[in-house]
């Protein structure tokens, strides 16, 4: 196999990486993918940066071991604590490593406005990546930071578009951190489920910012500047969990936007189902 048609391999605590892989393939058409989502240890959001470390080297190691040609980091809480690990990992292999924050970052600190909030679980808010990662490339923007812990359960049990989400984004968007901002970072990837109920909340006067499409366009660019990207016709799919209940099953398609086949692969304890 020709080096660059090797997969893309996509890592998340559970289903949310899903929003990120959907979009790749979109703009990616002939990428082969293998996903990995930890739905066994989610969430990360409120775990010890230490576990989550453990967590994402394991997961890089398994992707690795599958062949990947380049990793992602579909999720802002491994990479606000695990980015440095898992590029020593996949740099010893040539292994390119791409994370759902910094593309983002990039794009705010030159395009957007001038009062960013972000919206993320509480340990990215806790690292203040995203506030670090934008000022030090633009140090006049304001970042305005802000935990919002219940989003991902809502998500996750399928409240979004639902009386339940539309209170605790209220709760959320209200607060009077976010009460200056004039564009709003969607920083975990469960939220671009809930991205129109935030625009619709806005009623569109501030910025919402598309990360799946902002990180996905940056991965292309930069697979085909180093000459990684894939032509093939028939590119494969692969989905691995570490632990499949019937909720992760149905809220899957949702995710990624159409049916897809969920093996379950417990490289915590190395049990192959
Ligand atoms: N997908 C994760 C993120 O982007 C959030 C879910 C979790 O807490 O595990 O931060």
């Amino acid at each position: 196999m020709k080096k660059e048609d090797r997969s893309i391999g996509i890592f998340d605590s559970g289903m949310g990486g899903l929003t990120i892989a959907k979009e790749i393939k979109r703009l990616l058409p002939h990428e082969s993918l293998i996903y990995y989502g930890d739905s066994k240890h989610l969430p990360y959001g409120d775990k010890s940066k230490e576990v989550i470390i453990e967590y994402s080297e394991k997961i890089t190691n398994f992707l690795l071991e599958n062949n990947c040609k380049a990793i992602v980091i579909a999720c802002n809480t491994a990479t606000a604590n695990a980015l440095k690990e898992v590029k020593a990992l996949a740099n010893e292999k040539n292994v390119p490593v791409y994370d759902v924050i910094s593309p983002v970052a990039e794009k705010v600190a030159f395009t957007f406005n001038q009062n960013v909030g972000v919206l993320a679980t509480k340990s990215t808010i806790t690292s203040h990546i995203y506030k670090k990662s934008i000022q030090k490339l633009n140090k006049h923007i304001n970042v305005y930071e802000l935990a919002a812990p219940l989003l991902v359960p809502v998500i996750e049990e399928g409240f979004n578009n639902h009386e339940i989400s539309s209170i605790v984004l209220k709760t959320y968007l209200t607060n009077k951190k976010l009460q200056n901002i004039d564009s709003l970072i969607l920083g975990c990837t469960h939220y671009p489920l809930i991205i129109n109920e935030v625009r619709n909340f806005y009623l569109n006067k501030i910025q919402v910012i598309d990360s799946p499409l902002i990180v996905a366009s940056y991965i292309k660019q930069d697979l085909e500047n180093k000459k990684l990207n894939s032509q093939i016709q028939n590119p494969s799919y692969e989905f691995y969990v570490s632990d499949l209940t019937p909720t992760f099953s149905k809220l899957a398609k949702k995710f990624f936007g159409s049916c897809i086949h969920l093996r379950v692969v417990d490289i915590f304890n190395k049990i192959r189902i």
